[in-house]
């Protein structure tokens, strides 16, 4: 049967932990997979804010959206900034109430996309302190690493070893990993306290 894919373990543990009427964060919308996944968890009553530096990704997932049973999402503010940008875009009523911040580096994974325009350790690092700022407490953070992709090995471990850093205060960090193929896609889920 083999084990869970790494991005439907991060959608159960995220499942586990949003709740209907939250807020939450996809911190890379891409082709907004995850923006539907949490639209669909949040509800009517709550809020998604989707990121993405990119025109094309936002017109993605505006479309993935479009397509989708409207009644039963969330509303969703597409948002062309950077991630490292979120607590700045975010409205600060909802600064340390975000239920759920997905990230899934690298780069958009669409035909004709520019490779070129992947996600940096240094704006990673301060979009995930960001978005440990912006959760309530018992939320969480998922972050897919790509090791195998070009500067994705970098970013990876400075994101593994940010994640070991924290204090239990802080909250808690884990890792889910195929630890035989070292280039394949893992995932790092940090809770907060
Ligand atoms: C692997 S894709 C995300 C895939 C997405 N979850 C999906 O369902 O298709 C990574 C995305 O991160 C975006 N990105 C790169 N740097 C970024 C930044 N600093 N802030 C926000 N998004 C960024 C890229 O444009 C790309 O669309």
């Amino acid at each position: 049967m083999g084990f869970m894919s790494v991005l439907s373990f991060a959608h159960k543990l995220v499942s586990e932990r949003l709740q209907p009427g939250n807020s939450a964060i996809d911190a890379t919308a891409g082709t907004g997979q995850d923006t539907l996944f949490l639209a669909g968890i949040c509800g009517p009553r709550g809020h998604v804010y989707a990121f993405d530096i990119q025109a094309r990704a936002l017109a993605l997932t505006r479309q993935r959206l479009d397509q989708a049973k409207q009644d039963r999402l969330a509303g969703v503010t597409l948002v062309q900034r950077s991630h490292a940008e979120m607590e700045d875009a975010l409205p600060q009523q909802l600064h340390g109430m975000i239920g759920a911040v997905m990230f899934n580096l690298g780069y958009l994974p669409a035909e004709g996309a520019d490779s070129a325009l992947i996600t940096l350790t240094e704006s990673t690092l301060h979009a995930l302190q960001s978005a440990l700022r912006v959760l309530r407490s018992k939320g969480i953070v998922t972050v897919v690493l790509y090791p195998g992709h070009p500067g994705g090995d970098g970013e990876a471990r400075a994101v593994e070893n940010w994640a070991a850093s924290l204090s239990s205060a802080e909250g808690q960090a884990v890792i889910y990993r195929q630890i035989q193929k070292p280039a394949a896609p893992y995932l790092i889920a940090i809770e907060k306290r």
